[in-house]
């Protein structure tokens, strides 16, 4: 080979390579992340590489091909640092090792040059609110109250039985707990089992800045920053989002940190209304390249209680809100598009339909999120329609449902109540293992994994999806392929078309002199749409096969065109 096809192979190599290419095409306007396309992986849920019935990294490594076939961009690691586990990992006790159960740091290291290899970049899930109870600062900290780690947490001095205020724990009962050797109650406001941090004290803010440039270091391209609107809290005031001090303590990690180095930052923010998101996203960089916020989430509970106490959803205000975001964080902002994560149930099961029409609602449901501005998400198995399951109570395994099944017997609800709330809210909806396979437990294990299997895997499986081509698993592999192809996706402006039509969700983008239309049928109606709103553009995507009727469309029908140059 002579030099000159050397260097072309080179070139050849580095175009291939996602985000340098993106980087390359946009250099004017965008950041990487903005092109991207994010894979979320709930590890213990995903491959297991040694069948001990518990996902790993190997696991995942193995599995990079089928996520760089989709299309991705980047991989939101769910945590794989050393953990009790009260919390599947949410509850840290040493951030910079990883758990046994997930392998080793060298696995960990492999998996990110394997994964850069593909394109593919690996974001970590840092959860810095709170820690395990088995962290070393806090077996310090519940020493005494001198101890040089003690003010690492948040401590209230007191009486047994007298809690400091009626803060309750996301978990259920008090977020107070008392500790009968020093006399003093500390704050978690999740799990007993999941102290909060002090980020008033800049001892804590330090060691959290000096681990995140210790991961970067090894080759992470980004953050997600799990409850990070609680950092600011002011318990004692009864404040734990958008605490007054917030906004400080980001833009100082912010800067102290992955500032200058070009990484994705997603903060969830369960509180973010657009006027903080748009700071919290500001195109300056200060603060996180985005947020998850979870007003369109929220919409099928009842106003003012709690995601258990269920309500049907409103499509005309899922339009309303989407599109707010939309045009809210146009300018001066960036969007997250979401409809699941290891916290939600399965979208086809909420707001699609999960039996006869189960792949065309899945893809509809896609083809919303997937028209919109802003960086999609998809979550494990979301790529081949993967359903929420029923069990009976004692094959759940959430900390949040099991505490919510206990409180409410005691609170005198029925079984069945309790059931029909966890059947469609439960966090273990997402959590049942990847479907890969008709080989016993999935393919995903030889071993009986640590959570039942969905029943349904004979049919719904990744096998089965990438071999036939109408499957959800394809459509994904298209609309990511669309996004990729199109500036109007990527950059277009965005305009709700029949905002009032209770069944059909229509909107425009457009970029330039280009105009893309999105209609998606939410129904298992047959829907008729308006001449006009198709005019004689082009078709680009239909989640059926063909098209019969220009005019009318069928359950859960999808389509996107754009005008016709
Ligand atoms: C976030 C995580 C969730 C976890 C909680 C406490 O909401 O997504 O899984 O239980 O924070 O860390
Ligand atoms: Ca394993």
């Amino acid at each position: 080979m002579g030099k000159t096809s050397v260097i072309i192979m080179v070139l050849t190599l580095t175009v291939n390579n996602a985000y340098n290419y993106y980087e390359e095409i946009n250099m004017n306007t965008m950041n990487w992340w903005q092109s991207s396309v994010i894979y979320q992986i709930y590890p213990r849920s995903f491959m297991d590489s040694n069948n001990d019935g518990i996902g790993d990294l190997r696991g995942i490594t193995s599995r990079l091909d089928y996520i760089s076939t989709l299309g991705i961009d980047a991989i939101w690691l769910s945590p794989v640092y050393k953990s009790p586990q009260d919390d599947n990992g949410y509850d840290i006790s040493d951030y910079m090792d990883i758990d046994p159960m997930f392998g080793t740091m060298k696995d960990m290291i492999e998996l990110i040059s394997k994964a850069k290899e593909r394109g593919i970049s690996i974001i970590m899930d840092l959860v810095l609110n709170h820690t395990s109870d088995e962290h070393p600062w806090f077996k310090e900290a519940k020493k005494s109250k001198e101890n040089p780690y003690h003010d690492y947490y948040v401590w209230v001095d007191g009486e047994e039985g007298a809690v400091p205020n009626q803060l309750k724990a996301c978990f259920g009962g008090s977020a107070w707990e008392w500790v009968s050797e020093l006399q003093q109650y500390y704050l978690h406001l999740f799990s007993v089992r999941q102290p909060d941090l002090n980020w008033e004290n800049p001892k804590v803010r330090n060691e959290i800045y000096n681990m995140i440039n210790w991961w970067i270091d090894k080759g992470v391209r980004g953050f997600r920053l799990d409850v990070i609107d609680l950092i600011g809290k002011e318990p004692l005031k009864g404040i734990t989002s958008n605490g007054p001090h917030l906004h400080d303590y980001i833009r100082e990690m912010t800067s102290r940190t992955w500032g200058q180095k070009k990484l994705l930052t997603v903060g969830e923010t369960w509180g973010a209304s657009p006027e903080n998101a748009k700071i919290f996203s500001c195109m300056d960089g200060s603060e996180f390249s985005m947020v998850f916020q979870f007003e369109h989430i929220s919409l099928d509970q009842q106003e003012g209680k709690e995601k258990w106490d269920l309500a049907p959803i409103d499509f005309i205000r899922l339009k309303e809100v989407l599109s707010k975001w939309q045009i809210e964080l146009e300018n001066d902002g960036w969007n997250s598009l979401f409809w699941n994560n290891h916290d939600l149930p399965r979208i086809v099961s909420r707001w699609g339909d999960d039996k006869e029409y189960r792949e065309e609602s899945a893809k509809m449901l896609a083809t919303i999120i997937h028209g919109m501005k802003g960086t999609p998400y998809i979550y494990q198995g979301e790529e081949l329609g993967m359903t929420n399951v029923q069990y009976d109570i004692s094959d759940y395994k959430d900390i949040e449902t099991l505490n919510l099944y206990k409180e409410r017997i005691d609170a005198g609800y029925s079984k069945d109540e309790i059931m029909e709330s966890i059947f469609a809210k439960g966090r273990d909806n997402a959590r049942t293992p990847m479907q890969w396979d008709t080989s016993e437990y999935s393919g995903f294990s030889k071993k009986e994994p640590w959570i039942k299997v969905n029943p349904n895997y004979p049919m719904i499986n990744a096998k089965e999806q990438i071999s036939r081509e109408s499957s959800v698993y394809n459509y994904y592999i298209e609309l990511i392929a669309l996004r990729k192809k199109h500036k109007v996706i990527r950059f277009g402006s965005y305009k709700l078309l029949l905002p009032k039509h209770d069944k059909l969700f229509a909107y425009q983008r457009s970029y330039e002199d280009i105009l893309l239309t999105v209609i998606c049928n939410l129904t298992r109606d047959y829907v008729d749409a308006t001449k006009d709103l198709i005019k004689n553009y082009q078709l680009l995507l239909c989640n059926y096969s063909e098209i019969k009727d220009e005019i009318r469309l069928r359950p859960y029908e999808a389509r996107v065109y754009i005008n016709a140059k």
